[in-house]
């Protein structure tokens, strides 16, 4: 397949079943390289599934995924990152019993957990961690065990290890939920400027306010399936998509 030049990720017709229940049917989407795009629906409409399939955490029934152009066949959740993606989840996952520290390093040095801990750890991995601590507003609380973290922290913490991968595509699930509003601006502001570094950034949200204000792309789901995608604000106009949101 080819035209991939212009998209971070493109789908064609990809299927994920759970027993009876099409959680994502059939959907083709083509995400641009740059700039942020939502991905919005009512609830249970498949935008988790989509991100897990996207990201390899769960096997597709059929379709085919392309990332930067390329078809993976077999996409592993393992493998993503060195095809240039990675993703936050809905239920932020951290290591709990090491510190803030040791949860950036892990990823940093792609070494295990234990490796990671108890091997020298180059200058320029360290100094690398105190930069996205610092971004995230994290350095003061390097130290906490992560099991020690407030739900917002354990966002930007979350956050701070999808910025270590350093790849090129990132998956949010519902980054802002269930933030206050100090904190929400934070995740925001971070999201942008990955954006402006030339991320592409793709992100799962329930906030209109914030989609309208983020979002260079939209695709809405309904159901498993797209029912439209394109700029923000004419696809927010539809009265397909606006009845959508009523009817849920
Ligand atoms: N592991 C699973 N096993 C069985 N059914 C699942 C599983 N994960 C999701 N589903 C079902 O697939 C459908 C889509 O769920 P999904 O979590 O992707 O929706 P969502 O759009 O992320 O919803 P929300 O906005 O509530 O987060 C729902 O009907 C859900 O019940
Ligand atoms: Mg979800």
């Amino acid at each position: 397949m080819n035209g991939g030049e212009g998209y971070a990720l493109q789908t064609r017709e990809i299927s994920k079943r759970f027993g009876a229940v099409y959680a994502v049917d059939g959907l083709t989407i083509d995400v641009p390289r740059h700039g942020m795009t939502s991905i919005v629906g009512p609830n249970g409409s498949g935008k988790t599934t989509l991100m897990n399939v996207l990201s390899g955490v769960l096997p597709l029934d059929g379709g085919v995924v392309l990332i930067d152009g390329a078809d993976l066949k077999v996409l592993h959740a393992y493998e993503t990152p060195d095809h240039g993606i990675t993703r936050t989840f809905q239920e932020v996952r951290l290591f709990d019993q090491i510190s803030v520290w040791d949860n950036i390093m892990v990823v940093l040095t792609k070494r295990g957990m234990f490796a990671a801990l108890f091997e020298r750890v180059q200058p320029s991995y360290r100094r690398r961690a105190r930069q996205i601590l610092e971004d995230v507003g994290m350095w003061e609380k390097r130290e906490a065990l992560a099991s020690d973290l407030s739900y917002g922290q354990r966002k930007l913490l979350e956050i701070g290890r999808a910025m270590a991968m350093n790849v090129r595509t990132y998956l949010f699930d519902e980054p802002f939920a269930g933030l206050f509003p100090q904190m929400l601006q934070r995740v925001k502001e971070l999201m942008k400027t990955m954006r402006d570094e030339g991320h592409a950034i793709i992100f799962v949200s329930h906030n209109m306010e914030i989609v309208r204000e983020l979002s260079d792309y939209i695709i809405v789901m309904d159901s498993g399936t797209l029912l439209a995608e394109g700029e923000v604000d004419d696809v927010l106009s539809r009265p397909e998509v606006i009845e959508a949101y009523l009817g849920s």
